[in-house]
């Protein structure tokens, strides 16, 4: 995660840059439930409106909550498919709340209405976070649900007028790059406190869709207009978190459009950068399923690390007997390709290892969403020249059984 306001901030109000972060215990995003209302276009939970057998009760989330506490744990994201359709939502939220979590709320929005909202607003949520991935009809085609985008919107101004914050998340790709700008003019126009920009990670339904993900011009174009649009606000003194997930490359082409912009201040920028160190997915976040499997990240689906109902959290966290786990922990990480060869990998960590796994087969390879030019990158001369192209999705050929073999 990459919180470009906070170095925007820097520009004005320059802080000391210190160490590299190193938080107790990492953010748990958690799935509680995978049954959705939706079945959005990407989802890397591939969720539906069907039951998945398996998933933890109350008590045994409880119990759960306790190991994250103990392996302190800051903060919950509790997250879906739709966490509202858990029945003892309010329950895990309240008891969260109670143990001393951040706890945040991940929704699709559409079912927050005028029945739930005094629950909402009792819990004390830190955060909502309300997925919005265009206005009105591009955002029903994107979450394949006709009225999903006024059921989102309904969601959002109620919690707002119970002062909850907010904040509005967008995934993008080629199919609503075009809604990006009313969508920053929805946010501010609607006083709407944080905006997350996520770029398409090549999980679940996400990665069938591969294909349809943003260009990397059309990507440079919305990072121009993101830092633009929270610089211009800032200097306004209109104070919004602007926040950006799935790409760490974006800390380097900050660095580059600061460079341009304030030369005096890239040096200083470039320590807060060095400080925050790009990806931090089996480091800084981590995952928990609906059925209780740990993983790197969220979209790490496709990875198990171990299952709370047998073994602690922190116990399978720290165990670094996964090769996986082994290399995402080290900083920076050992790379090849374009990542391998960047002057800036102490910056980014090369970003998103599963899309460069299911581009490559390799999960060290490099990550073929990273948008910069070699020279925006210093390549070195042995990394220049072909790159990793991104491929459409291939199914996985069926093997037919042989029945005469058994
Ligand atoms: C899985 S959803 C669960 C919460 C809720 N149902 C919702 O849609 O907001 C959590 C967030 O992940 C985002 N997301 C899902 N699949 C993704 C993918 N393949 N790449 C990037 N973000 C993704 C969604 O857009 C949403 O903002
Ligand atoms: S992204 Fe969220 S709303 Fe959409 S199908 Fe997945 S869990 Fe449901």
């Amino acid at each position: 995660m990459f919180r470009i306001s906070q170095f925007i901030r820097e520009l004005d109000q320059p802080t000391p840059a210190g160490p590299r972060r190193n938080p107790p215990g990492p953010v748990v995003i958690w799935n509680l439930i995978r049954r959705c209302n939706l079945t959005c276009k990407h989802c890397y939970s591939i969720s539906a409106d069907s039951d998945f057998p398996g998933e933890l009760n109350t008590e045994q989330v409880f119990k759960v909550m306790g190991d994250l506490k103990a392996f302190r744990v800051p903060v919950l994201i509790l997250s879906g498919g739709e966490p509202l359709l858990r029945p003892d939502i309010f329950d895990i939220a309240r008891r969260a709340k109670a143990m001393g979590f951040y706890v945040g709320l991940s929704s699709n929005g559409t079912l927050i209405d005028e029945n739930n909202i005094d629950a909402i607003d009792d819990i004390g949520f830190d955060y909502v976070g309300v997925s919005l991935d265009g206005i009105g009809a591009t955002h029903d085609k994107f979450r394949r649900l006709e009225g999903a985008f006024d059921a989102s919107m309904r969601g959002i101004r109620l919690c707002q007028d119970r002062g909850i914050k907010v904040g509005v998340r967008y995934t993008m790709t080629e199919d609503n790059a075009h809604d990006l700008p009313a969508l920053l003019k929805l946010v501010e126009d609607e006083g709407i406190d944080k905006f997350y920009f996520s770029h398409l990670n090549y999980a679940g339904r996400g990665n069938k869709y591969r294909a349809d993900d943003a260009r990397h011009r059309t990507t440079r174009e919305a990072m121009d207009l993101l830092f633009d649009t929270c610089l211009d606000l800032h200097r306004r003194g209109i104070e919004k978190e602007f926040v950006t997930g799935n790409n760490d490359a974006d800390g380097v082409y900050m660095l580059h459009w600061v460079a341009a912009r304030f030369p005096d201040k890239a040096e200083h920028v470039r320590a807060k950068l060095l400080a925050w160190g790009g990806n931090a997915s089996g480091v800084n976040v981590a995952n928990i399923d609906n059925l209780g499997v740990v993983h790197p990240d969220t979209m790490w689906w496709h990875v198990p690390l171990g299952n709370v109902k047998e073994r602690p959290f922190g116990e399978i966290w720290s165990d670094v007997s996964n090769p996986l786990m082994a290399g995402l922990k080290q900083h920076p990480r050992t790379l090849s390709g374009r990542c391998g060869g960047c002057a800036y990998l102490n910056i980014c960590n090369g970003s998103s290892r599963v899309r460069a796994q299911q581009i490559t087969g390799d999960v060290w390879a490099e990550d073929p969403a990273c948008y910069l030019s070699d020279d925006e990158i210093g390549l070195d001369e042995a990394s220049r020249g072909d790159r990793v192209e991104l491929t459409a999705y291939q199914p996985r050929r069926r093997v037919p059984i042989n029945v005469e073999q058994g």
